[in-house]
C-alpha cells in the first residue's frame, strides 16, 4: 500500500537516493511498457514547481516510450531488487520482457505506470525536453570520456505529480 505524500516530506539524500540506490525510469501504459535502470539524474525546483530532471541516451528503447507518453515515473527499491536493477540497466527491453524477468507487479498511478515492489515513486509529467550540445561543454574532458560514440543524451525535466511512500 502506498500514500501520497508531499514531496517537501521527502527526507532521502537525494545524491545517494538517485546515485547509489538507482531508479527505474518507465514509461508506457499499464498494458505496455518499458524500464530502465538510471543512477543520473536531479531532483529541485523550477518554475515554482518541484521538477526531476532525467538523462536518456538515444539508443534506450525507454526513450521511446518517454518520447510517446505525457509522464514517465521514477521508483526506487529496497537492497533486495539491486539484481533486478541491474538487469533492467544491462538488458533491453527490444530483447527481452524485463517486467517479467524480474517478477514486477505493473500498477498505475494518474495513468502513469510503476511497479509495485518500489518503496517510493515519483510520478512526472514531461515539460521539457532537450539533448546535449557538445558545444557547450565548459569542462574539455566530458566529451571524449563520455560520449565516445556521440551518443548525446536527451535531458527531460518532468514535474513531480505526486509522490508515493510505501507505508
Ligand atoms: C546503475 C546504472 C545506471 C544507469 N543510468 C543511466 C542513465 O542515467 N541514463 C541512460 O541513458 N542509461 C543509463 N543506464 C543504462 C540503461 O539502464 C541500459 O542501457 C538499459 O539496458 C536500457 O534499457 P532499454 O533499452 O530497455 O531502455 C544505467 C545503467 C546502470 C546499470
Amino acid at each position: 500500500m502506498f500514500e501520497r505524500i508531499d514531496p517537501k516530506s521527502l527526507d532521502q539524500n537525494v545524491f545517494s537516493l538517485i546515485g547509489d540506490q538507482w531508479m527505474l525510469l518507465t514509461a508506457g501504459t499499464g498494458e505496455k511498457c518499458n524500464t530502465m535502470t538510471a543512477s543520473w539524474g536531479g531532483l529541485g525546483v523550477l518554475w515554482g514547481k518541484p521538477v526531476a530532471t532525467v538523462y536518456i541516451r538515444p539508443q534506450r528503447y525507454t526513450l521511446e516510450f518517454v518520447e510517446r507518453e505525457e509522464k514517465f515515473t521514477l521508483a526506487f527499491f529496497g537492497e533486495e531488487y539491486r539484481k533486478a536493477l541491474a538487469l533492467c540497466g544491462s538488458k533491453s527491453g527490444r530483447d527481452i520482457d524485463k517486467v517479467k524477468e524480474c517478477g514486477f507487479t505493473v500498477e498505475t498511478a494518474d495513468g502513469a505506470p510503476y511497479f509495485a515492489q518500489a518503496d517510493l515513486v515519483l510520478v512526472c509529467r514531461k515539460a521539457y525536453w532537450q539533448d546535449m550540445d557538445p558545444t557547450h561543454f565548459l569542462d574539455g574532458e566530458i566529451d571524449g570520456k563520455w560520449y565516445p560514440e556521440k551518443d548525446y543524451h536527451r535531458i527531460f525535466i518532468g514535474e513531480i505529480e505526486t509522490v508515493l511512500k510505501k507505508k
